[in-house]
Formats: structure tokens, C-alpha cells, sequence
């Protein structure tokens, strides 16, 4: 195969050689970027009459023509090509002869992919944060429906103290809202174009950055040429908002694999999204949940790859970057895909509210309240922890709640009890008294819940 490059060499690449430096077959993926960014190239170059409007007009249809047939299939994206770049432009060489021949004019390569690179991370930015959205929407509508669904909260996944379903919904709520803000901040700092670098020093003819900055959408051109065409940072922004999205999804996906579990059945799963056992009958397994759990460590990989890739290259473009690619690829088909079936599994899953509620209630999760309550009858905060403390490992020695102790076991650690306790430490009232801003109590929940819901009408303008 002809290469681009051709002229200064006499022998043909070894067959090896040319299969290991090629990238068709990943980047193939950019070949809308690459041909809108020429169109803008090219429509940039004749208002600076470099070339004529004729010319300019002839290479745009040709390149019309290329994107038309590659989409409805009739050309073929193969790996006769050493990349996408040389691909589109040899077949517009092809269907409109030599004026093909003016489209890398001011151009190189490196500013070319640096260009293709951007506009399609753009892209994904902006479709990974309408799949976050839609995740956001479906949490919203289980937060609304469990305001009085109580559960344990836990730390060191023991029982700690009582919260609703749409409290600890409303945490990971938090989490998503904040990967959406980190996309909006890599967008915005990503947003400008670096064509017109050239291969590292700019060019001699009179290109107008601006103009096709403004073209392509961009909020300018970049500002140092040699950095235009060796900056990767937006891909491993990127990389990161991904894992760190990922890490989201995982420990949510670990507590509803825990929630799904025979021990506790606090939630169950659609049957549309759980598998079964080819030996053990009984079996729902939560396969989604565990997937994404599990292929959260190749997106962190696709991270550690690149910035490793980046760490040792002297300015300006290496071969090494063509390395950026396919673990990006890879990372955003791994993350859209986990995203959709996870906001799919949460949509469909049933919670087990009653469950819930007695495994709150069974676990002493009212203890701190036993204590609380002491504390509000003027005995000291030390001591009340010790007489809840007590009271407890007189519930375990007869393995019972709280609750469910008469007035004299209480009277018996202290005499401050009163037959109003039983009301202080029901489930309702643990939860309702807590009405600090971002606690469970419905009167604050209810106030989050709105706010959430005007973030998402605002998010949907
Ligand atoms: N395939 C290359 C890449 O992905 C395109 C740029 C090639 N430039 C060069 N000077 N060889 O980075």
C-alpha cells in the first residue's frame, strides 16, 4: 500500500512493520471527526484564498460523499489504510482527482488527530453526562417513593443507627451529581481547537484559527503550538471522571449484591435483569450488579495505561500517543454500557420495605437514642453511652430489642426512664428527630428531594 508519507523512502515497509504501526482499526471510530474537521479545514483555507471556492467546494462534496457512503456501508473502512486520516483522504483523491491532493494544506497529522481526538471525547463527555441524568432520574423517583422506608444504616457494614431507603438513595444521588459536574469542567477546559499547529511549529500560511475554532463549536484555538499537539490531559481527565464514576457504580452495585443476598433480602432483583445457576436451581444471581463491579477495574487500568503512556514523552507529538486511543475506546464502551444496564437494574428492582424496617429495628440502631434520651433528662453524655450499653447486652443475653424491654429492666439501669422512652426511641421517632440539613428526617429529605428535582429540571433546559 502507497503510504502518505512515500517520497523519501525506496524499499516498502516491511508487512510487520506496517501492521504494527497502523491504527485503522481503532481509529476508525473518528471517522466523522476526522472528515467534519476537514470540512471546517478546507472552508477555513478559502476565506484566506489559499484555496479557490472551487476547489474548496469539489473537496467538501468529495468529502460529503465519503461520510455519506461509509454510513449507509457502502465503503468500507479496511485495514488497507495505515489510519483514518489516510483512509479519507485517499479515497477523496480517488472520487475527485488532484484538487483532493490541496486538503493537508497548512495541516500535519498531529494537529489533525489532536483535532479528531477532541471533537469525539467532546462528544462522549456530553453522552456519558445524559446517561448520568438519566441514572439521577431513576434514583429521584425511588428517593420520592421512600421518605418512610426505614432501614439500618451502617458502618463497618454493622448496624449503626436508623435512615430511610431515600436517604442512603440520596447519597449516590450526591456522587453522580458531582461526576456530572466534573464532565462539565473537563468540557469546558477541553474546548478549544489545536488545528493550525500544524506538526509542532504552526505553518507559514496565513491560517484563521479563530475562524475554524468557531466553525467546529470550540470556544477558541489553543494557545502554543507544540503543546496543541501533545496535550492528552482532556483524554486522561476523562479516563479519570470515568473511573471515578465507575467507583460509584461499584460500591453501589457491592451493597445491592449484599441487599440481594439470602441473609439479607432487602431488595429484589427483576428477573430480567439476574441470571440463573446451570446446576443449582434455586439460583438469582445478581450477574449485572457483579459485572459492573468487576469491569470497573479495566476502566482504572485504561486510566493508569495513558498517564503512564504520557509520563516520559519529550515534546512534542511521539508515535506513542497513537497509544491513547483504544483503552479510551475500550473505557468509554465499558462505561456507557455499565451505566445503562445499571440505571435499567435499579429501575426494575423491588425493595423489601418490611424487611428493611425490622432488620433497622432489630439491630439496636436506637441505641444512640436510649442514650440521647438520658442525655435530655440531664444525665451525662459518658454515662447515658454506658447505660444504653447495658441495656443491650441485657437484649443480646435475651435476644430482644430495645424496644422490647419492660419500664423496670429500664428503671433497673436507671431510674430517669419514663413510659414516654418507648415513644423516644420507636423507628419513626429516631429518624424524624434527625432534621439536620442532609439527614433522614422527612422534613429535611422532603427539602433535598425538591432540591434535586429543580436540579434536574434545570439540567434538562
Ligand atoms: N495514527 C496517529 C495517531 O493516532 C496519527 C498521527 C500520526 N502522526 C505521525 N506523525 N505519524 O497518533
Amino acid at each position: 500500500m502507497a503510504q502518505l508519507w512515500g517520497g523519501r523512502f525506496t524499499k516498502e515497509t516491511d508487512q510487520l512493520v506496517y501492521d504494527f504501526n497502523a491504527s485503522i482499526l481503532f481509529d476508525r471510530r473518528l471517522y466523522r471527526q476526522d472528515i467534519e474537521g476537514s470540512m471546517a479545514h478546507v472552508k477555513m483555507l478559502a476565506k484566506q484564498g489559499i484555496l479557490t471556492e472551487e476547489e474548496c467546494n469539489s473537496i467538501q462534496q468529495g468529502l460529503q460523499g465519503i461520510l455519506r457512503d461509509v454510513e449507509n456501508g457502502t465503503l468500507e473502512i479496511t485495514s488497507k489504510y495505515e489510519d483514518i486520516h489516510s483512509f479519507v483522504e485517499a479515497n477523496l483523491i480517488e472520487r475527485i482527482g488532484d484538487t483532493g491532493k490541496k486538503l493537508h494544506t497548512g495541516r500535519s497529522r498531529n494537529d489533525q488527530v489532536a483535532l479528531d481526538m477532541r471533537l469525539y471525547i467532546r462528544d462522549e463527555v456530553k453522552r456519558t453526562d445524559g446517561l448520568l441524568l438519566g441514572l439521577l432520574k431513576v434514583l429521584q423517583r425511588i428517593m420520592e417513593e421512600n421518605v418512610d422506608t426505614f432501614m439500618p444504616g451502617f458502618t463497618h457494614l454493622q448496624k449503626a443507627q436508623p435512615v430511610t431507603l431515600a436517604h442512603h438513595v440520596g447519597a449516590y444521588f450526591e456522587m453522580f451529581k458531582r461526576d456530572r459536574s466534573r464532565l462539565h469542567d473537563i468540557y469546558h477546559r477541553m474546548n478549544y481547537c489545536p488545528l493550525g499547529a500544524g506538526a509542532l511549529a504552526g505553518t507559514t500560511y496565513p491560517l484563521d484559527r479563530e475562524y475554524t475554532a468557531e466553525l467546529l463549536g470550540f470556544a477558541g484555538p489553543t494557545m502554543n503550538s507544540m503543546d496543541s499537539v501533545s496535550d492528552r490531559d482532556y483524554v486522561i481527565e476523562y479516563l479519570s471522571a470515568l473511573a471515578t464514576i465507575m467507583m460509584h457504580l461499584s460500591r453501589f452495585s457491592e451493597e445491592i449484591i449484599i441487599w440481594n443476598s439470602n441473609e439479607y433480602r432487602f431488595v429484589e432483583l427483576d428477573d430480567a435483569y439476574s441470571t440463573g445457576s446451570s446446576i443449582m436451581p434455586q439460583k438469582k444471581n445478581p450477574d449485572i450488579a457483579e459485572l459492573v463491579r468487576g469491569k470497573t477495574g479495566r476502566v482504572y487500568g485504561a486510566l493508569m495505561g495513558l498517564l503512564t503512556t504520557m509520563k516520559g514523552l519529550p515534546l512534542a507529538y511521539n508515535k506513542d500517543m497513537q497509544e491513547d486511543k483504544e483503552g479510551v475506546f475500550d473505557a468509554i464502551d465499558t462505561v456507557t454500557s455499565c451505566i445503562t444496564l445499571f440505571t435499567g437494574m435499579a429501575d426494575t428492582m423491588k425493595f423489601n420495605k418490611a424487611v428493611m424496617e425490622s432488620s433497622a429495628k432489630n439491630g439496636f440502631t436506637n441505641a444512640t437514642d436510649v442514650a440521647d434520651y438520658l442525655v435530655n433528662h440531664g444525665v451525662p453524655f459518658r454515662d447515658a453511652h454506658s447505660i444504653s450499653g447495658r441495656l443491650v447486652l441485657r437484649c443480646i443475653a435475651q435476644d430482644k430489642a430495645l424496644d422490647d424491654l419492660t419500664l423496670e429492666e429500664f428503671r433497673e439501669e436507671s431510674a430517669v426512664f419514663e413510659p414516654d422512652i418507648y415513644e423516644a426511641i420507636s423507628m419513626k421517632t429516631c429518624v424524624e428527630k434527625r432534621l439536620t440539613l442532609g439527614a433522614p428526617g422527612q422534613t429535611v429529605m422532603r427539602e433535598i428531594i425538591k432540591r434535586n428535582r429543580d436540579y434536574l429540571d434545570e439540567a434538562e433546559r
